[in-house]
């Protein structure tokens, strides 16, 4: 039988589907129109983003950003097939997920700024200049392009995994489980040796203090 690992622990496992519900959520409700509705879903993903930049910092080992931040030499490792790349992200996959994290807090951050020119002010812009809003209104509008391109290259990157490379990534992120395949021991890794992320009640409670938290302080700073 082959062994494996934990690589996604649970809160980050929750994290990934809320974070892709809300996401999606955003970009249904504005093109209902539902502008309300848009931005508490940008709200709730901003509050993910922030956790999931505190979990790269403290989290479980293959969530922390040091771990699956590759340098150039690994990247070209792995692009010249000499590593594997590891468990968990791939050294491209990690790029992408900086892009997945970094666009939607782009495109949240200037929601919280924005004027629709008509009914709509996000909480904050009452405290900047009318052409600094403006300008992030533009932003907003224009970064929600990046955040369609990279969510199609997300999801078709995964099915071309599952249809090419008969790899199943999708699995992993919902059973936090990644299988140890021949690779491992057929190709010189450049990765530390195997080690599973810690997804024990500690880990949980922690994950579940840091989003009551954050919530808390958002609420307080940006909404009330
Ligand atoms: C709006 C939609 C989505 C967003 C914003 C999103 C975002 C992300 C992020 C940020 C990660 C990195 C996880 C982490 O380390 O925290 C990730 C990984 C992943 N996502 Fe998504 N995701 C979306 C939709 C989907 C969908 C629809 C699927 C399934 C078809 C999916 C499957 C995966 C898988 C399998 C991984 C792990 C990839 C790997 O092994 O490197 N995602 N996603
Ligand atoms: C990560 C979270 C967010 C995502 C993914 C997102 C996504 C989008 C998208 C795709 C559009 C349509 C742009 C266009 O087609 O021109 C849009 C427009 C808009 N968003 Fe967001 N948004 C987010 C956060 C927010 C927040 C937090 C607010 C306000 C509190 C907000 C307020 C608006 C408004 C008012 C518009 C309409 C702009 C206009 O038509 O002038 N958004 N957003």
């Amino acid at each position: 039988m082959k062994k494996s690992i934990r690589i996604w622990d649970l809160p980050t496992r929750i994290f990934h589907w809320l974070f892709a519900f809300t996401i999606i959520g955003s970009i249904v409700t504005i093109q209902l129109g539902e502008q309300q509705l848009h931005a508490y879903c940008g709200y709730t993903a901003l509050i993910l983003i922030f956790f999931r930049i505190i979990w790269g910092l403290i989290g479980p080992f293959h969530i922390r950003f040091v771990n699956f931040i590759p340098t150039w030499s690994k990247l070209r490792a792995y692009l010249q097939g000499i590593s594997f790349g590891g468990l968990g992200h791939n050294p491209l996959g990690a790029l992408s997920v900086i892009a997945l994290i970094f666009i939607p807090l782009v495109q949240g951050l200037t929601g919280l700024f924005i004027d629709d020119d008509i009914a709509f002010t996000g909480p904050l812009s009452k405290f900047i200049s009318n052409d600094l809003v403006s300008t992030l209104s533009s932003i907003h509008r224009i970064n929600s392009n990046l955040i369609y391109g990279v969510i199609g290259l997300h999801v078709v990157a995964i099915l071309y995994y599952l249809i090419f490379k008969r790899k199943n990534l999708i699995k992993p992120m919902i059973n936090g489980d990644q299988l140890l395949s021949e690779e491992h021991s057929e190709k010189k890794s450049l990765e530390p040796l195997p080690q599973s992320s810690k997804d024990d009640w500690q880990v949980r409670v922690l994950a579940l203090f840091i989003v009551l938290s954050l919530s808390v302080i958002f609420w307080y700073f940006v909404l009330s």
